[in-house]
Parts: structure tokens; sequence; C-alpha cells
């Protein structure tokens, strides 16, 4: 797939971007929340703390990772899974609070995808120098639901890429508050972050958080 195909079709106004057929990049869309998401995560993450997983070959995962909702996405060496239990504490993750839930129903609408309902929402922390390798979301039931990725604190480049592996991803820098939506055509899309540039963000410090919401059942 050619690099410049869907290239930045902005509307200054609504600071929409369509990156591919199906994927848009909301600009600043979850900044009139922000106080109300970070309360909630900081919430989350006393309860369910953040954990460096491992993957099915035993390889630790530089991003850490917890999960709030019904269904928690985790990997370990018997591979990847949704379970609705936290296998550190052996008991269902948090509920998902309504600011996180409402806000990704509002960007999927934004993006055109109606009535999006997650059970899912993966929280990822990424410290200076985490990363996360290109990758597709194919662990749910239904691809006919869009993924919502939001994006807090310190600044990433977010690759995407297209339906095969070799597909030269595009680079996107993410800031505080943008969320990317994508679903339909562009839904199995390989995608990933690169290494985390370190510095402060005057909210959340020397790291990223990102929510990744899912319909996973
Ligand atoms: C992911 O694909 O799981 C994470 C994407 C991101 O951190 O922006
Ligand atoms: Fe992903």
């Amino acid at each position: 797939m050619t690099g410049d195909l869907f290239e930045s079709v902005a509307d200054p106004r609504t600071c929409q971007q369509s990156i591919a057929e199906g994927a848009v990049l909301l600009r600043a869309f979850a900044r009139s929340v922000e106080q109300d998401l970070i309360a909630a995560l900081h919430d989350i993450i006393t309860h369910t703390p953040f954990r460096h997983m491992s993957t099915r070959s035993g390889h630790q995962m530089s991003v850490a990772m917890t999960n709030c909702g019904d269904a928690g996405w985790v990997t370990d060496r018997s591979g990847y899974r949704y379970d609705g239990i936290d296998p550190q504490s052996g008991k269902p993750w948090p509920e998902m609070p309504s600011v996180f839930r409402e806000l990704a129903g509002r960007a999927a609408a934004a993006a055109g995808f109606d009535d999006f309902l997650p059970d899912a929402c993966l929280i990822n922390r990424y410290q200076p120098g985490a990363r996360m390798s290109l990758h597709q979301d194919r662990d749910e039931r239904d691809f006919g639901n869009p993924i919502v990725s939001v994006s807090l604190g310190l600044p990433a480049i977010f690759l995407f890429g297209g339906p095969e592996r070799s597909d030269r991803p595009r680079r996107f820098r993410l800031e505080h508050g943008d969320i990317v939506v994508w679903g339909g055509p562009s839904r199995l899309f390989f995608h990933g972050v690169a290494p985390l540039a370190d510095g402060e963000h005057n909210l959340l410090g020397h790291q990223r958080i990102n929510l990744t919401f899912r319909k996973a059942h």
C-alpha cells in the first residue's frame, strides 16, 4: 500500500483527519473529560495495578498493562485471550467507568460507527523506551465493531500500516487527548507504537497512557 493514498484529509473545524478508509484521528477529542478520565484511571490502578505481561514465547512486554470492563485482554505462556478475571488478583476486573464508556461511544459515533458498546478496555502504560510492535487486533469475536484508542500523557508516534504485515506503516504523532478510531475496511490493519521518547507531561509525568476500547464478546 502506498503511503500517500489517504494522506492527511484534515478538517480544521472538527479536527478530524481520515487516515485510511474506516480510520479517523480525532484530535483533542478526550480533552474535555481529561480530569475525570485520570481520576477514574487512578481508581482502577489502585485495584488492578499495571503489570508487564509475557507473550507465549516468554518475552516480557515493555508496555505495562491492566484492564477494566467485563473482558480483560491478557497474555501469558498459554497465549492471548480475553478473561473476565484478573489472573493476578483472581477477581473480576474493575467495572468500566461511565466516563470511559461514554467517551468511547461518542468517539466511535464521530468516526461513523454508531452504537459502539465496548465490554473491554485495555489500559497500556508506556514509560520512556516502551514500544508496541506491529500487530493486528484480532482476538475479538466480531470484527464489525471498531477499535477506539485514546492517548493520554506524553506524545507518541503511532504506526498505522495496512492489511499486510509488510505494508509500510505511516507515522502519526498522537498527543494527549487524541483518539484514533479504526473499523470497517481498516479494522484488521497492522498498527504499533514507536519507542516512547522521554519527556514530562503536566498531568501524567513521564508516561503515556493508552486506553483501547473493544467489543470482545
Ligand atoms: C495497541 O494497539 O494495543 C496500543 C496502541 C497505542 O498505544 O496507541
Ligand atoms: Fe492494537
